[in-house]
């Protein structure tokens, strides 16, 4: 067993794609570890799918170290990224390094942050601390007027995003969440970088991909992205299952004699 560096991710440009799946729990960590999966991300999503808010922006620090520690406990060979969330990296570089910092000792092996923030960047990977851009849709900001439509879906925008991407490479980032950009344009970017870049919802050219658990496995039905494939449909199963439950348990044929033990005192 040998964990997988940074560096070996950003290795893999060209070579194979990168599977990146979010994680927020030991359990489900464990079951993406056994899987093998190349990177599992510990995402603000979970402000949305694990906690039930509208967007991400309720997500904190503190939140996030959380989910960090227990997705790092079930860690064996996959590269674990966390979300810094929203206003954890934006007002001064050094509250930036600091946040990261907790995420590191929390048990992350980098830090993610969204936009063409690239003082923030060099600041952490100036400290060491290896930084993922996210660009396209960003989810902290779209609420407020960013949107959640595709990017770079004409010349102009498509060659913005790309200017982005060579600057958040410049300020050290060493790979690229491309967040619902048009096709064309994330190929575009992942020629015009050394580091990869992993879609969501941005075509087949970008050099990995990432999908929101709750999505891929069919559990949170709040919103549907057309690009969230769905793999399975764990919500139905569990549903189900925990319905069977509760009429077992209200009939009395749970528990029945193999679930306890005789005896008293
Ligand atoms: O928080 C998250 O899950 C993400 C993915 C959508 C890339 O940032």
């Amino acid at each position: 067993m040998k964990r997988k560096t940074v560096g070996e991710l950003a290795g893999m440009k060209g070579r194979r794609k990168i599977a990146m799946v979010t994680a927020y729990d030991y359990t489900t960590a464990v079951l993406c570890e056994r899987a093998g999966i190349d990177a599992m991300l510990v995402g603000d999503s979970a402000g949305m799918v694990v906690m039930g808010h509208e967007n991400t922006v309720p997500v904190t620090v503190d939140h996030m170290c959380l989910f960090t520690e227990s997705v790092a406990r079930a860690r064996r060979e996959a590269l674990v990224v966390s979300d810094m969330p929203f206003m954890s990296y934006q007002a001064d570089a050094s509250q930036a390094v600091s946040n990261a910092g907790r995420l590191v000792r929390a048990g992350a092996d980098a830090v993610k942050l969204e936009g063409a923030a690239c003082g923030a960047v060099s600041a952490i990977s100036g400290v060491g601390i290896p930084v993922m851009g996210h660009l396209g849709v960003l989810p902290q900001t779209a609420h407020l007027g960013g949107g959640y439509s595709a990017r770079g879906t004409d010349p102009e925008s498509a060659r913005a995003l790309a200017e982005e991407a060579v600057a958040l490479q410049e300020a050290g980032a060493f790979a690229i969440v491309l967040e619902v950009v048009g096709r064309e344009a994330a190929a575009a970017v992942t020629r015009a970088v050394r580091i990869p870049t992993v879609g969501i919802g941005s075509g087949p050219d970008c050099d990995g991909q990432v999908l929101v658990l709750h999505d891929m496995l069919g559990m949170y039905d709040r919103i549907r992205p057309r690009f969230a494939k769905r793999y399975a449909e764990l919500g139905a199963e569990v549903s189900g299952a925990v319905g069977r439950y509760a009429d077992e348990v209200r009939s009395g044929q749970f528990p029945s004699r193999e679930h306890w033990t005789e005896g008293h005192g």
